[in-house]
Protein backbone atom coordinates (compact mmCIF):
# COMPACT_ATOMS: atom_id res chain seq x y z
CA UNK A 1 0.00 0.00 0.00
CA UNK A 2 1.34 3.52 -0.94
CA UNK A 3 0.85 6.48 0.90
CA UNK A 4 -0.10 9.94 -1.53
CA UNK A 5 0.08 13.24 -0.28
CA UNK A 6 -3.35 15.99 -1.05
CA UNK A 7 -3.45 18.92 0.03
CA UNK A 8 -6.95 20.57 0.93
CA UNK A 9 -7.90 24.12 1.34
CA UNK A 10 -11.28 25.26 2.86
CA UNK A 11 -12.12 28.75 2.98
CA UNK A 12 -14.48 29.50 5.49
CA UNK A 13 -14.90 33.40 4.24
CA UNK A 14 -15.52 31.86 1.11
CA UNK A 15 -18.85 30.19 1.49
CA UNK A 16 -21.13 29.00 -2.38
CA UNK A 17 -24.43 28.72 -1.17
CA UNK A 18 -26.81 27.37 1.42
CA UNK A 19 -27.11 23.35 1.28
CA UNK A 20 -30.29 22.82 0.62
CA UNK A 21 -31.66 20.45 3.31
CA UNK A 22 -33.54 18.17 0.37
CA UNK A 23 -30.03 17.51 -1.54
CA UNK A 24 -30.55 14.51 0.94
CA UNK A 25 -33.50 13.62 -0.58
CA UNK A 26 -35.15 9.81 -1.75
CA UNK A 27 -37.31 8.16 -3.82
CA UNK A 28 -39.63 5.47 -3.50
CA UNK A 29 -41.44 4.36 -6.41
CA UNK A 30 -44.28 1.45 -6.90
CA UNK A 31 -41.06 -1.10 -8.39
CA UNK A 32 -40.28 -4.25 -7.01
CA UNK A 33 -40.16 -4.40 -3.75
CA UNK A 34 -40.02 -0.79 -2.81
CA UNK A 35 -43.41 0.01 -1.32
CA UNK A 36 -44.79 -3.59 -1.19
CA UNK A 37 -42.84 -6.07 0.48
CA UNK A 38 -40.60 -3.41 1.65
CA UNK A 39 -41.82 0.13 3.07
CA UNK A 40 -45.16 -0.92 3.21
CA UNK A 41 -46.16 -4.44 4.73
CA UNK A 42 -50.10 -4.10 5.44
CA UNK A 43 -51.55 -3.76 8.80
CA UNK A 44 -52.06 -7.02 9.45
CA UNK A 45 -48.37 -8.26 8.77
CA UNK A 46 -46.31 -9.49 12.21
CA UNK A 47 -43.54 -7.59 10.96
CA UNK A 48 -44.35 -4.23 13.28
CA UNK A 49 -45.56 -1.62 11.45
CA UNK A 50 -47.79 1.56 11.85
CA UNK A 51 -51.14 1.66 9.98
CA UNK A 52 -48.88 -0.98 7.56
CA UNK A 53 -45.86 1.28 7.22
CA UNK A 54 -43.07 -0.29 8.46
CA UNK A 55 -41.42 0.79 11.97
CA UNK A 56 -38.10 -0.21 11.47
CA UNK A 57 -37.75 1.69 8.08
CA UNK A 58 -39.40 4.37 9.33
CA UNK A 59 -36.98 4.84 12.07
CA UNK A 60 -33.90 4.42 10.09
CA UNK A 61 -35.24 7.06 7.88
CA UNK A 62 -35.72 9.49 10.72
CA UNK A 63 -32.04 8.79 12.08
CA UNK A 64 -30.16 10.05 8.68
CA UNK A 65 -32.91 13.33 8.52
CA UNK A 66 -34.68 12.36 5.17
CA UNK A 67 -35.79 15.37 4.27
CA UNK A 68 -38.15 14.53 1.09
CA UNK A 69 -39.19 11.20 -0.77
CA UNK A 70 -40.60 11.54 -4.09
CA UNK A 71 -43.21 9.32 -5.23
CA UNK A 72 -44.86 7.39 -6.95
CA UNK A 73 -42.48 7.19 -9.69
CA UNK A 74 -40.50 7.50 -12.10
CA UNK A 75 -42.23 5.77 -15.11
CA UNK A 76 -44.99 4.40 -12.71
CA UNK A 77 -46.03 7.74 -12.34
CA UNK A 78 -47.21 8.51 -15.95
CA UNK A 79 -49.36 5.33 -15.84
CA UNK A 80 -50.70 6.44 -11.84
CA UNK A 81 -54.17 7.52 -11.51
CA UNK A 82 -54.85 8.86 -8.01
CA UNK A 83 -58.53 7.59 -7.67
CA UNK A 84 -57.71 4.13 -8.34
CA UNK A 85 -55.39 4.40 -4.58
CA UNK A 86 -58.17 5.93 -2.41
CA UNK A 87 -61.08 4.84 -0.40
CA UNK A 88 -62.10 1.10 1.07
CA UNK A 89 -58.82 -0.77 0.21
CA UNK A 90 -61.24 -3.86 -0.77
CA UNK A 91 -62.57 -1.84 -3.85
CA UNK A 92 -59.60 -0.33 -4.64
CA UNK A 93 -59.00 -0.97 -8.76
CA UNK A 94 -56.26 -2.91 -9.76
CA UNK A 95 -53.74 -2.46 -12.66
CA UNK A 96 -50.87 -4.15 -14.26
CA UNK A 97 -47.35 -2.14 -13.46
CA UNK A 98 -46.07 -2.32 -16.98
CA UNK A 99 -42.84 -0.45 -16.48
CA UNK A 100 -42.32 -3.18 -13.58
CA UNK A 101 -42.60 -6.62 -14.07
CA UNK A 102 -45.91 -6.55 -15.09
CA UNK A 103 -47.26 -7.72 -12.09
CA UNK A 104 -50.58 -6.60 -10.31
CA UNK A 105 -51.03 -3.59 -8.31
CA UNK A 106 -53.91 -3.39 -5.74
CA UNK A 107 -53.43 0.26 -5.36
CA UNK A 108 -53.52 -0.41 -1.13
CA UNK A 109 -50.20 2.11 -1.05
CA UNK A 110 -52.19 5.67 -2.30
CA UNK A 111 -52.15 9.15 -1.28
CA UNK A 112 -53.03 8.86 1.97
CA UNK A 113 -50.78 6.11 3.02
CA UNK A 114 -47.99 7.95 1.23
CA UNK A 115 -48.55 11.39 3.38
CA UNK A 116 -48.82 9.19 6.39
CA UNK A 117 -45.57 7.57 5.59
CA UNK A 118 -44.45 11.24 5.36
CA UNK A 119 -45.58 12.84 8.22
CA UNK A 120 -43.84 9.35 10.40
CA UNK A 121 -40.48 9.74 8.83
CA UNK A 122 -41.19 13.82 9.12
CA UNK A 123 -40.28 15.06 5.57
CA UNK A 124 -41.63 16.71 2.45
CA UNK A 125 -43.70 14.99 0.17
CA UNK A 126 -42.40 15.37 -3.85
CA UNK A 127 -45.37 13.87 -5.30
CA UNK A 128 -44.51 12.98 -9.57
CA UNK A 129 -47.82 13.76 -11.54
CA UNK A 130 -49.29 12.04 -14.75
CA UNK A 131 -48.72 13.99 -17.53
CA UNK A 132 -48.36 11.10 -19.76
CA UNK A 133 -51.28 8.82 -19.63
CA UNK A 134 -53.57 11.49 -17.34
CA UNK A 135 -55.58 14.47 -17.77
CA UNK A 136 -55.26 18.07 -16.66
CA UNK A 137 -58.17 17.77 -14.44
CA UNK A 138 -56.95 14.53 -12.78
CA UNK A 139 -53.77 16.34 -11.79
CA UNK A 140 -55.58 19.37 -11.18
CA UNK A 141 -58.36 17.30 -8.28
CA UNK A 142 -55.35 15.79 -6.76
CA UNK A 143 -53.86 19.04 -5.57
CA UNK A 144 -57.05 20.41 -4.69
CA UNK A 145 -57.83 16.72 -3.03
CA UNK A 146 -55.08 17.28 -1.23
CA UNK A 147 -54.58 20.77 -0.58
CA UNK A 148 -58.22 22.45 -0.41
CA UNK A 149 -59.51 23.62 3.20
CA UNK A 150 -63.27 24.22 2.37
CA UNK A 151 -66.38 22.77 0.67
CA UNK A 152 -65.18 21.36 -2.66
CA UNK A 153 -65.99 18.10 -4.34
CA UNK A 154 -62.42 17.03 -4.13
CA UNK A 155 -61.95 18.40 -0.51
CA UNK A 156 -65.03 16.45 0.98
CA UNK A 157 -63.70 13.12 -0.60
CA UNK A 158 -60.88 13.40 1.13
CA UNK A 159 -63.06 14.31 4.49
CA UNK A 160 -64.93 10.93 3.45
CA UNK A 161 -61.82 9.25 2.66
CA UNK A 162 -61.05 9.74 6.88
CA UNK A 163 -58.51 12.86 6.56
CA UNK A 164 -60.61 15.80 7.57
CA UNK A 165 -57.69 18.62 7.41
CA UNK A 166 -55.80 19.11 3.94
CA UNK A 167 -52.06 18.16 3.74
CA UNK A 168 -49.25 20.61 2.75
CA UNK A 169 -47.77 19.97 -0.73
CA UNK A 170 -44.51 21.54 -1.48
CA UNK A 171 -43.38 19.75 -4.34
CA UNK A 172 -44.83 18.91 -7.77
CA UNK A 173 -43.36 17.13 -10.64
CA UNK A 174 -45.37 17.49 -13.39
CA UNK A 175 -44.81 13.94 -15.53
CA UNK A 176 -41.99 12.32 -15.47
CA UNK A 177 -38.93 10.95 -17.92
CA UNK A 178 -41.47 12.87 -20.60
CA UNK A 179 -38.90 12.24 -23.58
CA UNK A 180 -38.89 8.45 -22.65
CA UNK A 181 -41.50 6.45 -20.35
CA UNK A 182 -43.67 9.27 -19.96
CA UNK A 183 -44.60 9.93 -23.40
CA UNK A 184 -42.03 9.74 -25.86
CA UNK A 185 -42.49 13.59 -26.17
CA UNK A 186 -40.32 16.19 -28.21
CA UNK A 187 -39.00 18.98 -25.42
CA UNK A 188 -41.04 21.40 -27.96
CA UNK A 189 -44.22 19.84 -27.67
CA UNK A 190 -43.46 18.82 -23.52
CA UNK A 191 -43.03 22.00 -23.03
CA UNK A 192 -46.40 22.97 -24.16
CA UNK A 193 -48.07 20.34 -21.96
CA UNK A 194 -46.31 21.52 -19.28
CA UNK A 195 -47.70 25.26 -19.25
CA UNK A 196 -51.24 23.92 -19.94
CA UNK A 197 -50.87 21.29 -17.02
CA UNK A 198 -48.89 23.48 -14.76
CA UNK A 199 -52.28 26.37 -15.27
CA UNK A 200 -54.49 23.76 -13.72
CA UNK A 201 -52.58 22.98 -10.53
CA UNK A 202 -53.29 25.94 -8.10
CA UNK A 203 -52.23 27.14 -4.84
CA UNK A 204 -55.14 26.53 -2.61
CA UNK A 205 -55.55 27.12 1.12
CA UNK A 206 -52.62 29.16 1.94
CA UNK A 207 -50.78 26.07 0.07
CA UNK A 208 -48.02 27.17 -2.04
CA UNK A 209 -46.87 24.78 -4.75
CA UNK A 210 -43.10 24.34 -6.44
CA UNK A 211 -43.29 23.02 -9.56
CA UNK A 212 -40.79 21.44 -10.96
CA UNK A 213 -40.58 20.60 -14.99
CA UNK A 214 -39.25 17.67 -16.45
CA UNK A 215 -35.94 17.86 -17.81
CA UNK A 216 -33.35 16.06 -19.48
CA UNK A 217 -32.07 12.72 -19.66
CA UNK A 218 -28.31 12.91 -18.59
CA UNK A 219 -26.27 15.05 -21.20
CA UNK A 220 -29.54 16.19 -23.59
CA UNK A 221 -28.34 19.90 -23.35
CA UNK A 222 -31.00 21.04 -26.27
CA UNK A 223 -33.63 19.39 -24.03
CA UNK A 224 -32.78 21.95 -21.04
CA UNK A 225 -32.03 24.67 -23.94
CA UNK A 226 -36.03 24.04 -25.00
CA UNK A 227 -37.26 23.97 -21.26
CA UNK A 228 -35.26 27.17 -20.44
CA UNK A 229 -36.83 29.15 -23.24
CA UNK A 230 -40.26 27.96 -23.30
CA UNK A 231 -40.96 27.35 -19.45
CA UNK A 232 -38.62 28.92 -17.10
CA UNK A 233 -41.26 32.06 -16.88
CA UNK A 234 -44.55 29.98 -15.99
CA UNK A 235 -44.11 29.40 -12.45
CA UNK A 236 -41.17 26.67 -12.64
CA UNK A 237 -39.13 26.34 -9.90
CA UNK A 238 -37.29 23.23 -10.73
CA UNK A 239 -36.24 21.52 -13.63
CA UNK A 240 -35.13 18.20 -13.21
CA UNK A 241 -32.23 15.58 -14.28
CA UNK A 242 -31.71 11.96 -14.47
CA UNK A 243 -28.35 10.47 -14.50
CA UNK A 244 -27.78 6.90 -13.61
CA UNK A 245 -24.15 5.66 -13.34
CA UNK A 246 -24.02 3.03 -15.09
CA UNK A 247 -20.56 1.18 -15.23
CA UNK A 248 -20.68 -0.33 -18.63
CA UNK A 249 -22.27 2.55 -20.44
CA UNK A 250 -24.44 -0.31 -22.34
CA UNK A 251 -27.89 -0.89 -21.09
CA UNK A 252 -28.26 -4.68 -21.93
CA UNK A 253 -25.13 -5.41 -19.62
CA UNK A 254 -24.91 -3.05 -16.76
CA UNK A 255 -22.62 -5.84 -15.01
CA UNK A 256 -22.80 -7.27 -11.81
CA UNK A 257 -23.18 -5.10 -8.69
CA UNK A 258 -20.96 -7.63 -6.15
CA UNK A 259 -18.37 -9.21 -8.75
CA UNK A 260 -16.52 -6.25 -10.53
CA UNK A 261 -12.75 -5.93 -11.52
CA UNK A 262 -10.51 -3.05 -10.14
CA UNK A 263 -10.79 -1.14 -13.57
CA UNK A 264 -14.31 -1.47 -13.38
CA UNK A 265 -14.31 -0.12 -10.48
CA UNK A 266 -12.36 2.76 -11.77
CA UNK A 267 -14.26 3.05 -14.82
CA UNK A 268 -17.87 3.09 -12.05
CA UNK A 269 -16.20 6.37 -10.37
CA UNK A 270 -14.75 7.93 -13.73
CA UNK A 271 -18.73 7.58 -15.05
CA UNK A 272 -19.78 8.93 -11.77
CA UNK A 273 -17.73 12.02 -11.55
CA UNK A 274 -19.25 12.88 -14.89
CA UNK A 275 -22.30 14.09 -12.92
CA UNK A 276 -19.62 17.34 -12.11
CA UNK A 277 -19.59 17.95 -15.98
CA UNK A 278 -23.41 17.60 -16.66
CA UNK A 279 -24.67 19.58 -13.73
CA UNK A 280 -21.85 22.50 -14.98
CA UNK A 281 -22.95 22.67 -18.55
CA UNK A 282 -26.72 22.32 -17.46
CA UNK A 283 -26.07 24.92 -15.60
CA UNK A 284 -24.46 27.34 -17.96
CA UNK A 285 -27.45 26.95 -20.00
CA UNK A 286 -29.69 27.47 -17.23
CA UNK A 287 -27.60 30.50 -16.39
CA UNK A 288 -28.22 32.37 -19.78
CA UNK A 289 -32.10 32.14 -19.04
CA UNK A 290 -31.94 32.37 -15.34
CA UNK A 291 -28.76 34.36 -14.02
CA UNK A 292 -30.49 34.80 -10.36
CA UNK A 293 -30.54 31.49 -9.99
CA UNK A 294 -34.76 31.53 -9.36
CA UNK A 295 -34.75 27.75 -11.11
CA UNK A 296 -33.24 24.78 -9.64
CA UNK A 297 -31.52 22.08 -10.96
CA UNK A 298 -33.78 19.25 -9.56
CA UNK A 299 -31.66 15.49 -9.85
CA UNK A 300 -34.61 13.68 -8.91
CA UNK A 301 -32.86 10.34 -9.95
CA UNK A 302 -29.33 9.26 -9.69
CA UNK A 303 -27.41 6.46 -8.24
CA UNK A 304 -25.94 3.44 -9.59
CA UNK A 305 -27.60 0.80 -12.23
CA UNK A 306 -26.81 -2.41 -12.54
CA UNK A 307 -27.93 -6.24 -13.23
CA UNK A 308 -30.59 -7.57 -10.93
CA UNK A 309 -29.14 -10.04 -8.38
CA UNK A 310 -29.29 -13.77 -9.72
CA UNK A 311 -32.71 -15.60 -9.10
CA UNK A 312 -34.86 -12.07 -8.54
CA UNK A 313 -36.99 -10.82 -11.28
CA UNK A 314 -35.66 -8.82 -13.59
CA UNK A 315 -38.34 -5.83 -13.67
CA UNK A 316 -37.63 -5.56 -9.92
CA UNK A 317 -34.55 -3.96 -10.47
CA UNK A 318 -32.79 -5.40 -6.54
CA UNK A 319 -29.21 -4.89 -6.34
CA UNK A 320 -26.79 -5.38 -3.62
CA UNK A 321 -24.75 -2.24 -2.42
CA UNK A 322 -21.02 -2.58 -1.52
CA UNK A 323 -18.50 0.15 -0.69
CA UNK A 324 -17.81 0.67 -4.06
CA UNK A 325 -21.50 2.39 -4.61
CA UNK A 326 -20.71 3.91 -0.97
CA UNK A 327 -17.93 5.64 -2.46
CA UNK A 328 -20.63 6.73 -5.43
CA UNK A 329 -22.72 8.02 -3.59
CA UNK A 330 -19.72 10.15 -1.65
CA UNK A 331 -18.59 11.61 -4.53
CA UNK A 332 -22.50 12.33 -5.66
CA UNK A 333 -23.05 13.98 -2.60
CA UNK A 334 -19.83 16.34 -2.72
CA UNK A 335 -20.62 17.26 -6.01
CA UNK A 336 -24.00 18.31 -5.42
CA UNK A 337 -22.59 20.62 -2.10
CA UNK A 338 -20.27 21.78 -4.17
CA UNK A 339 -23.01 23.21 -6.82
CA UNK A 340 -25.61 23.84 -4.55
CA UNK A 341 -25.86 27.08 -5.58
CA UNK A 342 -28.10 25.78 -8.63
CA UNK A 343 -28.56 22.31 -7.39
CA UNK A 344 -31.74 22.86 -4.82
CA UNK A 345 -32.63 18.83 -4.10
CA UNK A 346 -31.31 15.79 -5.51
CA UNK A 347 -33.01 12.43 -4.84
CA UNK A 348 -30.94 8.61 -4.31
CA UNK A 349 -32.54 5.95 -6.55
CA UNK A 350 -33.91 3.99 -4.35
CA UNK A 351 -34.65 4.37 -0.72
CA UNK A 352 -35.61 0.50 -0.21
CA UNK A 353 -34.96 -2.92 -2.49
CA UNK A 354 -34.51 -1.16 -5.31
CA UNK A 355 -31.47 0.19 -7.44
CA UNK A 356 -28.97 1.82 -5.28
CA UNK A 357 -30.48 1.24 -2.54
CA UNK A 358 -30.31 2.87 1.50
CA UNK A 359 -32.00 -0.32 2.71
CA UNK A 360 -32.76 -3.83 2.12
CA UNK A 361 -35.33 -6.38 3.08
CA UNK A 362 -36.17 -9.64 3.79
CA UNK A 363 -39.22 -10.52 5.45
CA UNK A 364 -38.79 -9.23 9.11
CA UNK A 365 -35.00 -8.70 8.73
CA UNK A 366 -33.85 -5.30 7.70
CA UNK A 367 -29.76 -4.26 6.16
CA UNK A 368 -28.63 -0.95 6.19
CA UNK A 369 -26.22 -0.82 3.05
CA UNK A 370 -22.61 1.41 2.88
CA UNK A 371 -25.31 3.89 0.75
CA UNK A 372 -27.05 4.31 3.78
CA UNK A 373 -24.52 4.34 6.24
CA UNK A 374 -22.69 7.65 4.04
CA UNK A 375 -25.88 9.96 4.57
CA UNK A 376 -25.83 9.21 7.57
CA UNK A 377 -21.98 10.44 7.77
CA UNK A 378 -23.25 13.47 5.43
CA UNK A 379 -26.26 14.55 7.44
CA UNK A 380 -24.54 17.66 9.13
CA UNK A 381 -24.45 19.09 5.79
CA UNK A 382 -28.49 19.22 5.81
CA UNK A 383 -28.85 23.25 5.81
CA UNK A 384 -25.31 24.50 5.98
CA UNK A 385 -23.37 26.97 3.79
CA UNK A 386 -21.42 25.49 1.45
CA UNK A 387 -17.52 26.61 1.13
CA UNK A 388 -15.15 26.98 -1.25
CA UNK A 389 -12.67 23.77 -1.18
CA UNK A 390 -9.21 23.52 -3.25
CA UNK A 391 -7.87 19.47 -3.84
CA UNK A 392 -4.64 19.63 -5.06
CA UNK A 393 -5.49 16.17 -6.37
CA UNK A 394 -3.16 13.05 -7.05
CA UNK A 395 -4.58 10.96 -10.33
CA UNK A 396 -5.01 7.65 -9.67
CA UNK A 397 -7.12 4.67 -11.70
CA UNK A 398 -6.04 1.63 -13.27
CA UNK A 399 -7.11 1.77 -17.12
CA UNK A 400 -9.46 5.06 -15.99
CA UNK A 401 -7.54 8.33 -14.62
CA UNK A 402 -9.73 9.64 -11.84
CA UNK A 403 -8.62 11.65 -8.94
CA UNK A 404 -7.93 10.26 -5.60
CA UNK A 405 -9.78 12.71 -3.38
CA UNK A 406 -13.56 13.90 -3.32
CA UNK A 407 -14.38 16.70 -1.13
CA UNK A 408 -16.86 19.42 -0.06
CA UNK A 409 -17.08 21.37 3.17
CA UNK A 410 -19.85 23.42 4.95
CA UNK A 411 -20.53 25.60 7.84
CA UNK A 412 -23.40 25.89 10.52
CA UNK A 413 -23.97 27.26 13.94
CA UNK A 414 -20.01 27.64 14.28
CA UNK A 415 -19.42 24.27 13.32
CA UNK A 416 -17.62 22.92 10.03
CA UNK A 417 -18.36 19.78 8.32
CA UNK A 418 -15.38 18.19 5.63
CA UNK A 419 -16.22 15.19 3.68
CA UNK A 420 -13.95 12.98 1.96
CA UNK A 421 -13.79 10.11 -0.11
CA UNK A 422 -10.59 8.27 -0.56
CA UNK A 423 -11.40 7.11 -3.80
CA UNK A 424 -8.39 4.77 -4.22
CA UNK A 425 -8.55 1.36 -3.94
CA UNK A 426 -5.22 0.53 -2.89
CA UNK A 427 -3.68 3.44 -1.56
CA UNK A 428 -3.95 5.25 1.60
CA UNK A 429 -3.95 9.38 1.40
CA UNK A 430 -2.10 11.68 3.78
CA UNK A 431 -4.50 14.54 3.62
CA UNK A 432 -3.34 18.27 4.90
CA UNK A 433 -5.99 20.49 5.58
CA UNK A 434 -5.42 23.92 5.56
CA UNK A 435 -8.71 25.69 7.12
CA UNK A 436 -8.43 29.25 6.65
CA UNK A 437 -10.94 31.80 8.69
CA UNK A 438 -12.35 29.13 10.57
CA UNK A 439 -10.98 28.36 14.40
CA UNK A 440 -11.45 24.65 15.65
CA UNK A 441 -11.06 23.77 18.95
CA UNK A 442 -11.98 20.47 18.58
CA UNK A 443 -12.82 17.60 15.82
CA UNK A 444 -15.25 14.77 15.72
CA UNK A 445 -14.45 12.19 12.56
CA UNK A 446 -16.08 8.90 11.79
CA UNK A 447 -14.86 6.93 8.81
CA UNK A 448 -16.84 3.90 6.83
CA UNK A 449 -14.22 1.59 4.93
CA UNK A 450 -13.56 -1.52 3.78
CA UNK A 451 -12.38 -3.54 0.79
CA UNK A 452 -14.34 -2.10 -2.69
CA UNK A 453 -16.40 -5.09 -2.50
CA UNK A 454 -17.48 -5.43 0.98
CA UNK A 455 -21.01 -4.93 1.79
CA UNK A 456 -23.65 -5.88 4.27
CA UNK A 457 -26.20 -8.82 3.98
CA UNK A 458 -28.70 -10.44 5.84
CA UNK A 459 -26.18 -12.79 7.73
CA UNK A 460 -23.51 -10.38 8.18
CA UNK A 461 -25.71 -7.16 8.40
CA UNK A 462 -23.22 -4.84 10.08
CA UNK A 463 -19.49 -6.07 8.10
CA UNK A 464 -19.21 -2.16 6.87
CA UNK A 465 -19.86 0.05 9.24
CA UNK A 466 -19.35 3.52 10.38
CA UNK A 467 -16.43 4.22 12.78
CA UNK A 468 -14.88 6.78 15.08
CA UNK A 469 -11.90 7.82 13.57
CA UNK A 470 -9.02 9.86 15.33
CA UNK A 471 -8.23 13.54 13.72
CA UNK A 472 -6.18 16.14 15.16
CA UNK A 473 -7.00 19.88 14.56
CA UNK A 474 -4.13 22.08 15.13
CA UNK A 475 -4.24 26.06 14.76
CA UNK A 476 -3.88 25.48 10.70
CA UNK A 477 -6.50 22.94 10.14
CA UNK A 478 -6.16 19.16 10.72
CA UNK A 479 -4.27 16.39 9.15
CA UNK A 480 -5.76 12.76 8.79
CA UNK A 481 -4.11 9.60 6.86
CA UNK A 482 -7.58 7.52 5.47
CA UNK A 483 -7.31 4.31 4.08
CA UNK A 484 -8.15 3.00 0.77
CA UNK A 485 -11.46 3.05 -0.50
CA UNK A 486 -12.98 5.35 2.42
CA UNK A 487 -15.51 8.05 3.10
CA UNK A 488 -14.87 10.07 6.25
CA UNK A 489 -16.58 12.93 7.54
CA UNK A 490 -14.97 15.60 9.95
CA UNK A 491 -16.87 18.20 12.08
CA UNK A 492 -14.62 21.03 13.56
CA UNK A 493 -16.07 22.99 16.31
O1 LIG B 1 -35.69 4.45 -11.07
C1 LIG B 1 -36.10 3.55 -12.05
C2 LIG B 1 -36.58 4.24 -13.31
O2 LIG B 1 -35.54 4.94 -13.90
C3 LIG B 1 -37.64 5.29 -13.12
O3 LIG B 1 -38.91 4.74 -13.03
C4 LIG B 1 -37.50 6.11 -14.35
O4 LIG B 1 -37.91 7.45 -14.16
C5 LIG B 1 -36.04 5.98 -14.72
O5 LIG B 1 -35.85 5.64 -16.03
Amino acid sequence: MALKKIILHVNALDKISSINPEIYGHFSEHLGRCIYDGIYVGEKSSIPNIRGIRTDIVQALKKIKVPVLRWPGGCFADEYHWKDGIGEKNSRKKMINTNWGGVTEDNSFGTHEFFDLCEQVGCEPYLAGNLGSGTVRELAEWIEYITFDGISPMADLRRKNGREKPWKLKYLGIGNENWGCGGSMRPEYYADEYRRYQTFCKNFSGNELFKIACGPNSNDYYWTEVMMKNVNQWHTRGISLHHYTLPTGDWNKKGSARNFSIPEYYETIFKTLYMEELITRHGEIMNRYDPQHNVGLIVDEWGCWYDVEEGTNPGFLYQQNTMRVAIVAACNLNIFNNHSDRVVMANLAQAVNALQALILTEGEKMVLTPTYHVFDLYKSHQGAKALYCYVDNQIIGDGTEIPMISASASVKDDKMTITLANCSVSDEAEIDISVFGFEAKSAEAHILTGECHALNNFDYPQKVMPEAFDVNPSDRGVFVVIPPCSVVSIILS
